[in-house]
């Protein structure tokens, strides 16, 4: 397969669990750095570049989970790409003026994240450059130079030469080597069939943990992530088609306009690079029980439709799809085509809370969901009405995701109060009985449950002063 490196045009022949921070560093690009080799520091951040109707447009990706294999016909710009005869790129130069770096390890990982924006047009604004480098870590320098650093870079004058489709046109889009690359639902079927046992991969930011973390070998890789079908966002009058590879970045960008609470969520979940390539097909088969995705998805009704490598589809209720720890109703010959979310599921009050120990790039300890409709006019707001309908879920609280219908029936014709809020909590704390593991202690999980379901009743009703002092004693 082929892909433009640094602007030069490279064949690779490569195993599929070569990594792309592998590849780099052993064709002698040591400037993307290893850091913590799963996606959590950043140090091995390179940009990728993609021509998207006849131009390209560049994101950053975690190299230490990405298949060499995955970016055929992309152009990969590393750190050693960036300056050129007339100096310093931008980002760099600014990161010097700044003092930006210090033992230097993290810096090429920042560089790129920043060059990113700035090949993105993205605007001078400390939360967009904050949000721009979630996902890279310094451990000396301390942030605010380096926020300095890409808010000056992301004032200035930028004409790329990074951009030129010229360099991506003579090379095939997609690689049939050891990581296919179907690039529709009937290729993804027969490429099934060919390799029955050969895994999935959609951004690969779960499973390529399994080769780095684990040292598990994969011979070969069926990657979904360039499927058409799966990319697509669909529209009909009552239902948002979500295709399984689309990434959370794609995500962001449709729901901003229509669901705050839903993107208020995306912005917790992972860092940019993560978001870049992590997509919700990968999220829900990967069956993990602090997954993001699911407590919102059992709130909003959502369906998934599976799809086997014969063309067979059936459409599975998300309360229906885990069975248990890992465990999903997914056969082996079958892929997550979509999601269907009614719309309507949007036009209620929603919210999400996430608890963990960092605000970026951190899975969640405890994940709650909630929607509540009520009497009142003014439901997205919340308005003191009687609640008519409720869904309640929560990840990280049992070894699937889980809906409480118990804890729904006993809100619904109730309007909020403290005695409601004291027995919804009692009766959560009954309900639930989670693990004590590496990220909290089942008591933390509990109080935390509670208190989301607080919190979540309190902004429904709008009460102005909430009702949380007494529970946070009795949590
Ligand atoms: C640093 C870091 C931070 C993270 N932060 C979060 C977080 O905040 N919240 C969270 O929920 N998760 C988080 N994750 C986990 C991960 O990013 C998400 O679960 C992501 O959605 C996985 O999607 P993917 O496309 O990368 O899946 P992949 O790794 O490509 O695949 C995951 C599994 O799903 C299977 N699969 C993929 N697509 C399909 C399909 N269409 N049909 C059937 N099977 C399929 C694969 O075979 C594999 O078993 C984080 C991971 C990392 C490394
Ligand atoms: S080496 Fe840490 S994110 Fe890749
Ligand atoms: S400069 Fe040392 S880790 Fe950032």
């Amino acid at each position: 397969m082929k892909l433009v490196i640094n602007q030069q045009t490279v064949e690779v022949n490569a195993p599929a669990d070569r990594t792309a921070l592998q590849y780099l560093r052993a064709s002698g690009l040591t400037g993307t750095k290893e850091g913590c080799a799963s996606g959590d520091c950043g140090a091995c951040t390179v940009m990728v570049g993609e021509l998207k109707a006849g131009k390209v447009q560049f994101k950053t990706i975690n190299s230490c989970i990405v298949p060499i294999g995955q970016l055929a016909g992309t152009h990969v710009v590393t750190v050693e790409g960036l300056a050129d005869q007339s100096g310093l790129h931008p980002v760099q130069d600014e990161m010097v003026v700044c003092h930006g770096s210090q033992c230097g390890f993290c810096t090429p990982g920042f560089v790129m994240s920043l060059a990113a924006m700035l090949e993105n047009g993205d605007p001078a604004k400390t939360e967009t450059v904050q949000q721009g480098i979630s996902g890279n870590l310094c451990r000396c320098t301390g942030y605010r130079p380096i926020v300095q650093a890409g808010m000056n870079a992301l004032g200035r004058d930028y004409e790329s030469r990074l951009q030129d489709p010229g360099l991506l046109n003579d090379i095939k889009p997609a690689s049939s080597g050891s990581v296919q690359q179907p690039l529709n639902e009937s290729a993804l079927r027969a490429v099934m069939v060919q390799y029955p046992r050969a895994p999935l991969i959609a951004g690969g930011t779960d499973l390529m943990l399994e080769v780095t973390q684990r040292y598990q070998g994969i011979e070969r890789l069926i990657d979904v992530s360039r499927v058409k079908e799966l990319r697509l966002i669909t529209e009909t009058q009552d239902t948002y088609g979500i295709g399984a590879s689309v990434t959370y970045t794609e995500l962001e960008a449709f729901f901003a306009p229509r669901s705050p609470a839903l993107v208020s969520l995306l912005h917790r979940f992972g860092s940019r690079q993560i978001r870049n390539s992590g997509t919700i097909g990968g999220n829900l088969a990967n069956g993990s029980p602090i997954a993001d995705m699911p407590p919102i998805l059992i709130c909003w009704d959502a369906t998934l439709e599976l799809c086997s490598s014969s063309g067979q589809t059936r459409e599975v209720d998300i309360s229906e799809f885990y069975t248990g720890y890992r465990q999903t109703v997914l056969k082996a010959d079958e892929y997550i085509a979509g999601i269907r979310i009614p719309k309507r599921s949007l036009n209620s009050f929603t919210r999400c809370y996430k608890s963990s120990k960092r605000i970026e790039d951190d899975i969640s300890s405890v994940m709650g969901a909630f929607l509540f409709e009520g009497d009142s006019s003014n439901l997205l707001e919340g308005g003191g009405s009687k609640i008519t309908a409720a869904r309640i879920a929560f990840g990280g609280m049992a070894a699937t995701p889980v809906r409480l219908t118990g804890i729904e029936d006993r809100l619904v014709g109730k309007t909020v109060s403290e005695e409601l809020l004291t027995d919804v909590s009692e009766a959560l704390g009954e309900a639930m009985s989670p693990l004590t593991d590496v990220r909290a202690s089942a008591e933390y999980r509990t109080a935390m449950a509670r208190s989301m379901v607080v919190r979540a009743l309190n902004e429904f009703s709008g009460i102005s002063k909430p009702l949380v002092m007494e529970l946070e004693l009795h949590a």
